[in-house]
């Protein structure tokens, strides 16, 4: 049986469109078992009925609290055998009950090379910043925001003639690419967390 991935989104979800077409195209062997967005009209959830994929939207303001909008989001991803939840633009913190429901089985796309320019408007903020070089981060997730141990990195290269937009669409470009590739890295297994950091455990080679 493949993997069964939950996404999650609150807007475009051009990095949910990245995983459906690395799994049609192979390069992913996973499924989609289920959607879920917080924002209603997220560009995303037309994506995702395009593909044929099941939906679910969570408006969190429906939820008197924190606590109780996350758990409802885990018994969601339980209901649909959720095994790894990815995060693709989902602009909310998770509760440390939500992490725990799913422990290094949470993934999140960042883009910068973390621990550089965490927060929102990361390209923004290197470009701002003056950095020659920055990129796309995907780790695991742990209570603090954008920190949790890095499961794989690219670097960009910041062009002289960048504007923050053609900056920001080639940190897109490279999330595109990195993350199926990623979420492929944490299926195959043969890794453990020592510490802050992700490793390969030895008895499997890195893809
Ligand atoms: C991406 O830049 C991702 O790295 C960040 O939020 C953005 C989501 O974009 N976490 P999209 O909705 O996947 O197009």
């Amino acid at each position: 049986m493949l993997p069964r991935l939950g996404v999650l989104i609150s807007g475009r979800g051009s990095n949910l469109q990245a995983i459906i077409d690395a799994i049609d195209a192979g390069r992913l062997r996973a499924e989609i078992a289920l959607v879920i967005s917080n924002v209603p009209d997220a560009f995303g959830l037309t994506r995702a009925a395009r593909a044929g994929l099941a939906t679910q939207v969570m408006p969190h303001r429906e939820w008197p609290t924190r606590d109780a909008y996350d758990r409802a989001v885990v018994e969601a991803l339980r209901a649909a055998a959720v095994d790894l939840v990815c995060l693709a633009g989902f602009m909310r913190l998770l509760s440390p009950a939500f992490i725990d429901a799913f422990p290094h089985r949470i993934l999140n796309i960042h883009p910068s090379l973390l621990p550089s320019f965490p927060g929102v408007n990361a390209q923004r903020q290197a470009f701002a910043h003056g950095v020659k070089v920055t990129g796309v981060t995907v780790h695991l997730v742990d209570p603090l925001l954008d920190a949790g141990p890095i499961v794989m990195q690219a670097a960009v290269a910041v062009l002289e003639d960048d504007t923050p937009e053609t900056l920001a669409a080639r940190i897109l470009e490279e999330e595109h690419r990195l993350y199926p590739a990623a979420i492929q890295r944490v299926l195959n297994g043969g890794w453990r967390v020592d510490g802050r950091r992700f490793v390969a455990d030895g008895r499997r080679s890195e893809i």
